[in-house]
């Protein structure tokens, strides 16, 4: 076997992402996640460009609840910092997991994937495509629906519901 083969040959996956909130959308990926690998390490963005609207902590806690509630196992939370392939390898994982959805996606996940192959060959990323019933669903389109007054409750947990109606009040 190659070394390249070997080093690969983790069996844990990193599926990062803002999670600002978390969706079912993230869930649904994640349980995939679990039937194809031993464990799906989930890292949390502590910097993302946007403001999120949720601090680390609230974002934390979400992802534990809506774990909890889906009854997901095998999951491990990380706050991830850096350069993506780097906290991969920090975290022993020998994958990237990411969800794809519309076309819109594809352009931005392949050139980070070309760039994050080119940076550490070893880690390979592995895309799960979306659900039909989950194709519309981001935490952005949520926020804004929510920020709207809409019903998010079949998007997202109850609890994440309840802090979108929350902080629709604040405004
Ligand atoms: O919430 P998102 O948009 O799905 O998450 C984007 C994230 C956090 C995965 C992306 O911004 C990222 O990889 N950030 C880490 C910095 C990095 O490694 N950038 C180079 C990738 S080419």
């Amino acid at each position: 076997m190659s070394q390249r083969q070997e080093e690969a040959m983790s069996h844990a996956a990193l599926y990062p992402g803002s999670f600002d909130p978390i969706t079912r959308g993230h869930t649904s990926v994640i349980a995939r996640g679990v039937r194809i690998f031993d464990e799906v390490v989930v890292g949390i963005a502590r910097n993302i460009s946007k403001k999120p609207m949720f601090t680390l902590e609230e974002r934390i806690g979400f992802i534990e609840g809506a774990l909890e509630d889906e009854g997901i196992d095998r999951v491990r939370i990380e706050v991830v910092d850096g350069l993506l392939v780097e906290e991969a390898r920090r975290l022993g994982c020998g994958a990237i997991l990411r969800g794809l959805r519309a076309v819109s996606d594809f352009d931005y996940e392949l050139r980070m994937t070309t760039m994050n192959r080119e940076l550490a060959p070893e880690v390979e990323t592995v895309f799960l495509m979306t659900e039909a019933d989950k194709f519309h669903v981001s935490s952005s389109l949520i926020k804004e629906v929510a920020r709207f007054g809409g019903d998010v409750t079949r998007f997202v947990t109850a609890e994440v519901a309840e802090a979108l109606e929350a902080r629709r009040s604040e405004d």
